[in-house]
């Protein structure tokens, strides 16, 4: 059974996520709302519970979670040592999507960290989150809210869809405002480095660290990453269940709609994934009157990424919902900003069908 409590994301009620803390410190597991997707919590230190959030994900345990924290003084449990870098940006972005990479103290269970010998950290801003952490008054760790090999959550029916009855509470605190999950940065080189690309963006980081750079390649569309990326990023990410393509560059609409029309002229159910202004031209994908089912999810503008990021998990989640034969989603270009996060997560699930 998996209780479902509903509260207010500005300011929820404090009685009503007590039980919800209480359940944590006690080693349950509750998904609950952050500013980027919901997360699925446990006691951080308690490994049995970090055990079952694996389980009830389907997770590969060499995986490692991230701790989230309610404040900056919880380091210290987790932490051997607090780089004077991890100061000052957790200065300027905390509470907010960035996730660090630190040396790890000795009591973290290596259920979390997957054994190696650092963590990743995160104080998240989402009021509910920073509620619910601050009622439980332990470091929790929580992946994204999803099974294993699907899209991140960005709403609380997609963790009922996922997790319904394998966790014990899920806190309802509405759609999530980003939509894509934090950038995890790893301080413990001599370089910071960008394991994952995500809401808090390469900019705003190089106005405070100017020597940071992107470590793995974002999402190389053949062969392997070159240099060491963030453990996680090297299983294969959210595909949908029907094969998909990924069209990049000026030219993309136009193949989409060839390649739809021919493909629906030979009886195959078509889903895209596409922005607002591509609607008109996307007309044209049709083809013969009475073929089978064409399903357009838009998802924004190109030119507001922030929209998109937000739309694109649940849009993706549609489109599998549809039960379609293939699958043509539209990329949009990374000018910086979230956009290199949108970039990185439509690849991911490419794999290696990229049409340039
Ligand atoms: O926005 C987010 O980060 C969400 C919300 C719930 O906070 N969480 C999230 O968790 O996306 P998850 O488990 O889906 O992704 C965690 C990422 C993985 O790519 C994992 O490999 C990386 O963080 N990670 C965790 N610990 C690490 C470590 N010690 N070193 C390098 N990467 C690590
Ligand atoms: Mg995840």
């Amino acid at each position: 059974m998996t209780d479902v409590i509903r509260v207010d994301p500005a300011s929820p009620d404090l009685a009503a996520l007590k039980p919800a803390a209480d359940r944590l410190r006690t080693g349950g597991l509750v998904a609950f709302p952050t500013e980027t997707v919901y997360g699925l919590g446990a006691h951080a230190m308690d490994a049995a519970a970090v055990r079952r959030v694996f389980e009830a994900k389907g997770r590969p345990a060499n995986d490692p979670l991230i701790v989230h924290i309610p404040r900056i003084g919880s380091l210290d449990q987790l932490v051997s040592r607090v780089p004077d870098t991890a100061r000052t940006l957790a200065a300027k972005f905390w509470p907010g999507p960035l996730t660090l990479v630190l040396p790890r103290a000795a009591g973290v269970p290596d259920e979390v960290t997957a054994g190696l010998g650092t963590v990743a950290v995160r104080m998240p801003s989402h009021p509910v989150a920073r509620a619910l952490l601050d009622l439980a008054d332990v470091p929790v760790a929580a992946p994204s809210a999803n099974l294993f090999s699907r899209p991140s959550p960005t709403r609380a029916s997609h963790v009922l869809d996922d997790l319904k009855d394998r966790i014990d509470v899920l806190i309802d605190g509405g759609p999530t405002e980003v939509g894509i999950e934090s950038t995890v940065l790893d301080l413990t080189g001599d370089t910071p480095t960008i394991l994952r690309p995500g809401a808090t963006t390469l900019e705003a980081l190089r106005q405070v660290l100017p020597q940071t750079v992107v470590g793995s390649p974002v999402a190389p569309a053949t062969g392997a990453p070159t240099s060491l990326p963030s453990p996680g990023m090297l299983h294969k990410h959210y595909s949908p269940r029907a094969p998909m393509t990924l069209y990049e560059g000026t030219g993309a609409v136009d193949a989409m709609v060839a390649d739809a029309r021919l493909a629906r002229n030979r009886g195959q159910r078509i889903g895209i994934l596409a922005a607002d202004e591509d609607r008109r031209r996307l007309g044209a994908a049709g083809g013969v009157e009475g073929g089978p089912p064409l399903k357009i999810v838009t998802v924004g503008s190109s030119d507001d990424a922030d929209a998109v990021a937000a739309r694109l998990y649940g849009a993706l989640r549609e489109l599998d919902a549809a039960g379609v034969d293939l699958i043509l989603v539209r990329g949009f270009p990374a000018r910086g900003g979230i956009g290199l996060a949108i970039q990185d997560r439509l690849r991911r699930a490419a794999g290696n069908r990229i049409a340039t």
